[in-house]
């Protein structure tokens, strides 16, 4: 489908998304949300796409946040649905059964962060700012910023990015969690690229397996999360992927998944 504010490419097994509003940071309007969902939807129905990369256009942002433009016009019954619909793409990105790379190369703000989180793992550039400014414009983040940020660098710094609205630089990103690996700006898409191609070699029923276990696991008690991926470890015995790593491994040659089942 037609996409006007986003980019869609596929290149083999990797699909990259790349919000483009650069004149506006890639900040996140309506009709960007939307084409959001699509693309998602369409990344979701496409077997041939393993992995999936989302980045912003230009240097400057990745997404500087929902568009402030956007929500000053809001009701509250428009900002509440405005809200749902951030959170259902950030939900059918956590449920998409396969791995999404953040790749953030200048500010992630409010809605930035908070779609970056969503994904799952982040690599940025050395200039990526990360911060949650909804309370310096009267609101409060709400694509998922004060449920997802504790969850990943625990309760009391949320509170403080929350409550402050400070934007934290990259290194600070790191050492809290929230980045995983930071590179120079010329090499952020060739290292995350590489990143991709590599999960994307992988057998299909692991990666899903991955993504869903720890996605989903996170949340329940231990011994439910073990008893899920026990199942799940029984489940990848039945893919032919699992007789081809083994197999390969025995052999002393490379493993060649077909990505079935
Ligand atoms: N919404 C709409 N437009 C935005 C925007 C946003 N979130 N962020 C930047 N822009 C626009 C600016 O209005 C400006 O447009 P014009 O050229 O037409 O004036 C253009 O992008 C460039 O921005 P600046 O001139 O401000 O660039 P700067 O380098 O001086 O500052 C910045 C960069 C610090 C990111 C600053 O733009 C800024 O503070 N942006 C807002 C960040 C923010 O508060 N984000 C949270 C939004 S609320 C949210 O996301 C809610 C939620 O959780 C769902």
């Amino acid at each position: 489908m037609a996409y006007e504010t986003i980019l869609y490419e596929v290149d083999g097994a990797v699909a990259t998304v790349t919000i483009n509003r650069p004149k506006a940071l890639n900040a996140i309007n309506p009709q960007v949300a939307g084409e959001l969902v699509q693309v998602f939807a369409e990344i979701a129905a496409d077997a041939a796409v393993k992995v999936v990369i989302l980045t912003g256009s230009g240097s400057k942002a990745f997404i500087a946040g929902a568009d402030i433009e956007a929500m000053f016009k809001m009701n509250p019954v428009e900002a509440r649905n405005f809200s749902r619909l951030l959170q259902k793409i950030t939900t059918q990105m956590e449920s998409l059964a396969k791995p999404i790379i953040a790749a953030v190369q200048g500010f992630a703000l409010g809605g930035g962060t908070e779609i970056a989180m969503a994904c799952d793992f982040i690599y940025a550039a050395e200039n990526a700012k990360f911060g949650q400014p909804e309370i310096n414009l009267g609101i409060i983040p709400g694509a998922g910023g004060t449920q997802r940020l504790p969850r990943l660098v625990g309760k009391s710094w949320a509170m403080e990015l929350c409550l402050t609205g400070d934007i934290i630089d990259v290194q600070l990103a790191k050492e809290l969690g929230l980045v995983n690996r930071v590179f120079p700006a010329d090499e952020l898409m060739d290292a995350v690229q590489k990143t991709a191609a590599k999960i994307a070699a992988k057998g299909r029923v692991s990666t899903r397996a991955v993504k869903e276990l720890i996605n989903y696991g996170y949340d329940l008690p231990l011994e439910h999360a073990l008893r899920l991926e026990a199942e799940a470890f029984g489940v990848c015995s039945t893919s032919p992927d699992k007789a081809e790593g083994m197999g390969a491994f025995m052999e002393k040659r490379k493993p060649e998944f077909t990505g079935e089942g």
